[in-house]
């Protein structure tokens, strides 16, 4: 597949971007750089990549990923790209365990993820748990009240919706997320039908 110049550049930027604490970059970010295209129906935006995404060089590749597997086959969305906020595996320099990203580390890796979406140039955008929320909207509000209020917003022109990060619903087991993802494919089934993706 044909690299998108503008991504290609952007991917070698990120990987001599400097990290944060003890966390590791994601030396393999242009993996997800470009490689479905440009234009792709839906951009999907995580919080950071983990062990096993580091491992790989890929994006939601562990047990977070495997539950948006099945959410993307709900969507029934062919033409997708996944990426994430922070493009540095945060981990805790006594524990090594994952951690949180920072807001300095968040504000760091801002400028190339604006960069990615103009270069992507989606028709729609996801955004997974609050660091992807809070970091295209510079909102405080929380997570939960953006989802219940079912509130949707547009990114510089394109239609964002929000919704839980995949990791926050293996850790809360009892919550029934299959009609959200109703919801969720009906406005992107709305999307399409406005010619919209
Ligand atoms: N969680 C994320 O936010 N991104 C990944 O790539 C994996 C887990």
């Amino acid at each position: 597949m044909k690299m998108n110049k503008t991504l290609e550049s952007l991917a070698s930027q990120v990987n001599s971007m400097k990290k944060f604490g003890d966390a590791i970059v994601f030396e393999r970010i242009s993996d997800s750089f470009g490689e479905k295209g440009e234009r792709p129906d839906l951009l999907i935006i995580g919080e950071a990549p983990g062990y096993e995404e580091v491992r790989i060089g890929k994006p939601f590749v562990g047990r977070s990923g495997k539950l948006l597997d099945k959410w993307i086959q709900i969507f029934g969305i062919k033409d997708y790209v996944i990426t994430n906020v922070v493009k540095s595996h945060p981990t805790d320099a006594k524990t090594q365990y994952n951690r949180k990203p920072t807001d300095e580390e968040i504000a760091y890796w801002k400028p190339v993820l604006e960069k990615e979406i103009k270069a992507l140039k989606p028709k729609a955008i996801l955004c997974l748990g609050d660091v992807a929320y809070r970091t295209l909207t510079n909102s405080s509000k929380t997570i939960t009240s953006v989802i219940k209020s079912g509130l949707r917003f547009d990114y510089n022109g394109i239609p964002v919706i929000v919704y839980f990060h995949p990791s926050y619903l293996l850790r809360n087991k009892d919550y029934d997320w299959k009609p959200d993802m109703l919801k969720i494919k009906d406005a992107l089934d709305s999307l399409k039908s406005q010619s919209k993706l």
